[in-house]
């Protein structure tokens, strides 16, 4: 497996929007559809990336990471997610670090996203590299309450 620059999501596959669509649902309880991800705010960059299995004779998306130039210094996480199959074991630090490098290259200094309250583990993930909650966000998640999250962007 690899993580691999990613198009924006306007530019995938029926296919391969149908995986990232199966993703989100099954891993963050988010529904999306086929149009909504190909309208999320997230152009063709250096920000994108998927984790891709190439076992299959058909390479298979099994996580993406999606950002977004946001103001100022700031860049934003729209989406970040692995198949469950393939969480704990450093794929995601691998892509946070990778996505750092690259952010801090085209001159960002900021990061920000949005987190489910009860999302516990994406939370200590994130505050493990520095972010901190800066507000609830409420409205935000059909499930219940949510955090916008920011920190430096650091090595
Ligand atoms: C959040 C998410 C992207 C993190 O990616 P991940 O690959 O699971 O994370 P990692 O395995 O790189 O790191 C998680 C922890 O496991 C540890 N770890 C690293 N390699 C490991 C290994 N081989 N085995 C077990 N644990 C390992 C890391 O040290 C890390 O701990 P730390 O945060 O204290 O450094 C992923 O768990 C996920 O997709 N979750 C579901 C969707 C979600 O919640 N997305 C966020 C929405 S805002």
């Amino acid at each position: 497996m690899e993580w691999v620059p990613c198009p924006s999501p306007s530019d995938l596959t029926s296919s391969e929007c149908q995986t990232v669509l199966d993703l989100f649902w099954n891993e963050t309880g988010e529904v999306y559809s086929e149009t909504t991800v190909r309208l999320l705010p997230v152009p063709a960059w250096s920000g994108n990336m998927m984790l891709v299995n190439k076992e299959h004779e058909q390479p298979v998306i099994e996580g993406v990471l999606w950002a977004t130039p946001f103001k100022d210094d700031i860049v934003r996480i729209a989406a970040f997610v692995l198949h469950r199959r393939h969480q704990g074991k450093g794929w995601g630090t691998l892509a946070w670090e990778r996505f750092v490098k690259t952010m801090v290259d085209e001159g960002y200094g900021q990061v920000q996203l949005e987190v489910k309250a009860a999302n516990h583990r994406a939370q200590a993930f994130y505050q493990q590299r520095g972010m901190s909650i800066q507000r609830e966000l409420v409205g935000y998640y059909a499930s219940g309450l949510g955090y916008m999250m920011r920190g430096p962007l650091r090595a």
